[in-house]
């Protein structure tokens, strides 16, 4: 017997300047189920999202909800009405603390005030259904983006509403975190609530899903039961064509040490770090959340200041005080959060692309135009990103292809050292391909990588040697014969 309808989405169109996000989309959401959606970058996922909860007006189509239409200006209409929303992009309030963002707006009070000591009560429940550890007195700017983004699940959650939206929930989180997710699904499954998962964790999506919709270019491409499908199916419905086995990093001659730190320290954060990276080779770095990966990389880049240690490239001792120290040593660094650091969301793809590698552009004070915008369209065809124009804004891109301009403005520096904090986050299927392709290529010209991601299967296929981080020390190191999931897992945690 099927579960009953809770939404339908009739027909629905939309247009934006240059691009048609969403061509005649028409779905299914039935109670007490999970509904996938699924497409490259730029499909349309989101913006359907964003058009069900009334951030966006839709063309034309219907929005039945309840065998109700509804058609929603605001998403506070949306969420009293029953649908809440986890944001692919998060957007917190970064000077409020975790709870005051958890219950904005609805914040308990006591003759006229907000009563704190109970509104910190309800965050640290709501995230403690969620087995996360996240004071509910910090404040948002001093947690990871990982944290960040277990607290807009919480939030979401909170309302305890109908349908929860969860567009991307898990690209910033770990295996542990997301399985606590998992549970929360299944209990809300068997409340009857509906859940619209948008991921490109495919892995995830055959664990949760119960029905599959496939977008491709703003039309829909198929619906499914989750019986039918299977990852190569799957993956062949969402980029139109078959691709390959995964990609596994080639084999380049491993030269020389290229880098190395010795017993780099920082209070709280990491200590007595000691690596080095060889020529050709990616170093992968695993660990579980909080295991002080990103702040090494970000001190290593400069960006902080380490307590003690040393760093040589090539021998060469350096001192690296700042990223501008960095970049002129040949490093270059993706960071893990792309809206704090390394995008302008208010400029234009070209901006963004070319701004790293100004210098190189200008000779005095003129930018050699034609060079500029040769390189950037280079950039855009090399990592296959989907603009309408190189003046197409930052902000108005998907987000997987935000995430492509931060890549191809860093490989523009030509750096020889590259450093990634989980560079493929929200990057479809078939573009990762081509990413790992690119790393791949660029450590065969004799050039390192240190990548950390979370991804056990990425790390795995495109690590030469693996670190494993635990509370800020280096718990374990192997090579790419020994890694596995289970061992890597077995050291982190
Ligand atoms: N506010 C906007 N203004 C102009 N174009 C937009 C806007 N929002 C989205 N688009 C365009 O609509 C298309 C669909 O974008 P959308 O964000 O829905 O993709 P997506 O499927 O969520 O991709 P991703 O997996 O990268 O998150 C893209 O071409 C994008 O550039
Ligand atoms: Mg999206």
């Amino acid at each position: 017997m099927e579960n009953e309808v809770l939404l339908e989405v009739r027909n629905i169109s939309k247009t934006f300047p240059g691009v048609k996000a969403l061509d005649n989309i028409s779905l299914t959401l039935r109670k007490g189920t999970v509904h996938a959606l699924c497409g490259e970058n730029g499909a349309g996922k989101s913006t359907l999202m964003h058009i069900l909860i009334g951030m966006y007006r839709k063309d034309s189509g219907d929005l039945v909800f309840k065998g109700k239409k509804v058609d929603f200006a605001l998403p506070k209409q949306a969420l009293d009405a029953g649908i809440s929303i986890i944001e692919q992009e998060l957007t917190p309030i970064y000077d409020m603390t975790v709870a005051e963002n958890i219950f904005l707006g609805r914040e308990p009070v006591k003759l006229g005030f907000i009563d704190y000591p109970r509104l910190n009560k309800m965050a640290t429940a709501v995230l403690n259904d969620l087995e996360v550890r996240i004071e509910p007195t910090q404040k948002m700017k001093l947690l990871s983006l990982a944290e960040i983004q277990l607290v807009e699940i919480a939030k979401a959650i909170s309302y305890d509403s109908e349908i929860i939206i969860m567009d991307e929930p898990t690209s910033a989180i770990g295996e542990k975190e997301v399985e606590n997710l998992f549970k929360i699904i299944d209990l809300m499954k068997k409340r009857d609530k509906g859940i619209l998962y948008v991921s490109h964790r495919l892995k995830e999506v055959f664990t949760i899903a119960d029905e599959i919709t496939v977008l491709r270019d703003g039309k829909h491409i198929s619906t499914e039961s989750i019986k039918n499908m299977d990852t190569s199916k799957l993956v062949s419905l969402m980029i139109g064509r078959k691709v390959g086995e995964d990609f596994v990093k080639e084999n380049s001659p491993v030269g020389p040490t290229l880098l190395s730190v010795e017993h780099f320290s920082k209070r709280g954060q990491f200590y007595n770090i000691s690596l080095n990276l060889k020529k050709g080779e990616v170093l992968g770095i695993f660990g579980l959340m909080g295991a002080g990966r990103s702040e090494f990389l970000h001190a290593l880049y400069g960006l902080e200041k380490p307590d003690q240690g040393e760093v040589r490239i090539e021998n060469q001792k350096v001192k690296i005080c700042s990223p501008r120290d960095a970049i002129k040593n040949g490093i270059a660094l993706v960071t893990e959060d792309r809206k704090k650091m390394g995008l302008v969301l208010t400029s234009s793809v070209k901006e963004n692309i070319s701004l790293a590698s100004l210098k190189e552009l200008t000779t005095g004070l003129f930018i050699h135009e034609k060079r500029e915008k040769l390189q950037v369209v280079d950039m855009v065809n090399k990592f296959n990103i989907k603009i309408t124009g190189l003046s197409h804004l930052v902000k108005n891109l998907s987000g997987g292809n935000q995430q492509k301009v931060v890549l191809g403005k860093c490989f523009l520096t030509a750096p020889k050292i590259l450093l990634l904090d989980e560079p493929t986050r929200g990057i479809d299927v078939g573009a990762k391909r081509e990413i790992y392709k690119i790393i791949s290529s660029y450590t065969s010209e004799g050039y390192g990588v240190i990548m950390i991601s979370s991804e056990i299967p990425e790390i795995l296929s495109m690590s030469d040697r693996i670190v494993v981080f635990k509370n800020g020390s280096i718990a374990g190191e192997f090579n790419k014969a020994e890694a596995n999931q289970e061992n890597l897992l077995h050291i982190a945690s």
